[in-house]
């Protein structure tokens, strides 16, 4: 065994960063690995680190301390000083906070373990896919490093075909979620750091030569042409073609690979009913290709801007909107269909046509039901407040994201706005750095609209942004907490708004605190009532600001932050959800819901 590492480690260097992102993973042939798996609190990077600070993945030959080997004493004399078999384990996906009381304030280093078998057939590859790990994962097979992932909330995978054996895999992840200056988000956010493997951890099996990404959408501005790409992985010169079936469009398109394995295509057609929240249509999609048949269910719809009017399929539409954070009913993350159906069930319910899920791409699982119910969605990047906007590896990480994000869910048809950031302050250097997110954005997807949630500036009655990135942006949207960190409720009807962009506006954040079933006078902080009247008012301004095109209302539900210690009233939540974490609506969840049952 251990002369089979030895020369394992020899032959098959570090594998380095995640590989290229294989897209739609819920339609393709998978093995799940989620279920229990042991876990080590390694505080002190035993694991990963000699005495002497040197990192064991990168020493030659087997190291027997590194908790990736998996090692167990051979006999009693043996020094071994950790054990997985022997360890706890915890549900995966899940966070560790809300799941072992122990860990609840725990941020750190914990290794995850995973064992299985798995018979690999001689002409088909294998790929470990994760959906998500908060925040740094170093993922290692049978004690090979396959790399690293930095980034709580986006999808990766790595290529696994050489080192899979038959029997006794053992995948062992290292997941660090200290927070760092340099990372993304940084240090400081209003909201709690689950850590760990927090979405899906899935085996995906794959032909020699596949399918491994597509963009299957209208073409921008023309909404009878379907258009994008396929990427093959390896492509098969013997298996010159790939086709795109949409039966009920009686499409059958055939399309030639070129030499680097893609193919890009407009597929013209007059008959498509175009996906709306009215009308939520998704059609069947297959992709066929060397015996390969990928099924997907895409909606077509366009999305535009036009003398600051946002343009749904060519009509103008308001984009009745609220926030959401990714917490299931548990106090943890979210991560499954039932914690997506909760939440976008809620906002159904509120008279929602849209939702904004901050601050960072949420699970699938959210997106593909938004697809199906009907909701736009408004996704987002963790450049949260003050990132390291003068870092170039902190830059590189966000635009990671960002490229993650958007390989995930360019063909979700719900999501019509990506977003850069929220909140960040302005100077020479973060306005280059989100600038270059956004025109990184632009040229990966250029059918979908831009934007990022702006602060505002006011003086007296008279409130406006002006914000240089700005410019770039297709719409204008900004926060405002009038009466909650500023301002006089009372005065709501005479601020005037002004916009010097002819764009669309919209509010991506106002609200203010309660706590469910605290009642007393509308000017009591704290008290439905309060949060109600609070409401009233933002909503009798915000109808008077010049092209204002939707709001999405901060936030949905309560929700955990080390940031609110008030106790008795916010006890580590933040209370300005229209809804309890206890699933309570208060006063204002109604105020909202009459206002958008009238517009
Ligand atoms: C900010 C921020 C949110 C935060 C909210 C609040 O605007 O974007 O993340 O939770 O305000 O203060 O409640």
């Amino acid at each position: 065994m251990n002369k089979l590492i030895t020369y394992i480690f020899l032959i098959f260097p570090l594998l380095g960063f995640s590989q290229e992102l294989i897209t739609n993973v819920h339609n393709r042939q998978t093995t799940s690995l989620n279920g229990e798996w042991n876990y080590i609190v390694d505080q002190y990077e035993t694991g990963y680190y000699s005495f002497h600070h040197d990192a064991f993945d990168q020493q030659k030959g087997f190291q027997k301390s590194a908790f990736y080997s998996n090692y167990h004493a051979q006999n009693k004399q043996e020094l071994v000083e950790y054990d997985f078999d022997k360890s706890p384990t915890m549900t995966i996906p899940g966070d560790w906070n809300s799941q072992k009381e122990n860990l609840f304030y725990y941020e750190g280093n914990i290794w995850f373990k995973k064992s299985f078998d798995y018979d690999l057939k001689e002409n088909k590859r294998l790929f470990v896919y994760f959906g998500a790990i908060n925040y740094k994962a170093e993922v290692y097979l049978n004690g090979i490093k396959l790399g690293i992932h930095e980034g709580g909330f986006t999808p990766f995978n790595f290529e696994i075909s050489s080192i899979i054996k038959e029997k006794d895999n053992f995948l062992v992840v290292k997941v660090d979620d200290t927070r760092k200056k340099e990372a993304v988000p940084t240090t400081n956010t209003d909201w709690f750091n689950y850590g760990g493997i927090t979405r899906d951890v899935l085996l995906i099996e794959e032909p020699k030569s596949f399918i491994q990404d597509y963009f299957v959408q209208l073409k921008k501005g023309d909404k009878n042409t379907i258009s994008g790409f396929v990427k093959i992985n390896n492509f098969d010169e013997n298996e010159e073609f790939i086709n795109i079936k949409i039966p009920e469009l009686k499409i059958n398109y055939k399309g030639k690979i070129n030499a680097e394995g893609m193919v890009s295509f407009e597929i013209n057609s007059k008959k498509i009913k175009y996906w709306s929240p009215e009308t939520p249509k998704l059609y069947d999609v297959s992709l066929e290709y060397n015996n390969q048949i990928l099924q997907d269910n895409i909606g077509f719809r366009t999305i535009e801007t036009q003398n600051a009017k946002i343009l749904l399929n060519g009509k103008p539409v308001f984009l009745k909107g609220i926030s959401i954070h990714e917490e299931n009913d548990k106090g943890g993350r979210a991560n499954s269909k039932a914690d997506a159906l909760r939440l976008l069930t809620w906002a159904k319910e509120l008279g929602c046509n849209y939702v904004r899920l901050a601050h960072y791409p949420h699970n699938e699982n959210m997106v593909r039901l938004a697809d199906k119910i009907g909701l736009m969605v408004w996704e987002e990047i963790p450049v949260y407040w003050t990132v390291d906007f003068t870092n170039m590896e902190t830059y590189k990480n966000a635009e990671n994201q960002l490229v993650e994000m958007i390989g995930r869910d360019k063909n979700r048809c719900s999501t019509i706005i990506w977003s850069m950031a929220n909140e960040t302050p302005i100077s020479d250097a973060r306005n280059t750095f989100i600038n270059n997110l956004n025109a990184k954005a632009r040229d990966l997807d250029n059918t979908r609209l831009i934007s990022a949630a702006l602060l505002t500036k006011s003086n007296n009655l008279n409130s406006y942004v002006d914000d240089p990135i700005a410019e770039n942006l297709d719409i204008i949207a900004f926060n405002e907490y009038l009466g909650w960190y500023g301002g006089n409720l009372d005065d709501a009807e005479k601020i005037k708004w002004t916009s010097k962009y002819n764009k669309p506006v919209v509010v991506s954040e106002f609200g203010g605190g309660a706590k469910a079933g605290l009642h007393g006078k509308k000017n009591e902080r704290w008290t439905e009532e309060f949060q109600e009247y609070l409401y009233v008012q933002n909503l009798k301004m915000i109808e008077k600001i010049p092209n204002i095109s939707g709001l999405s209302p901060w936030i949905l539900v309560d929700f955990r932050s080390p940031r609110r210690l008030l106790p008795e009233i916010q006890d580590g939540y933040n209370r300005k959800g229209l809804i309890s974490n206890k699933g309570i609506k208060k006063k204002a969840f109604f105020v909202l819901k009459n206002f958008y049952n009238n517009k």
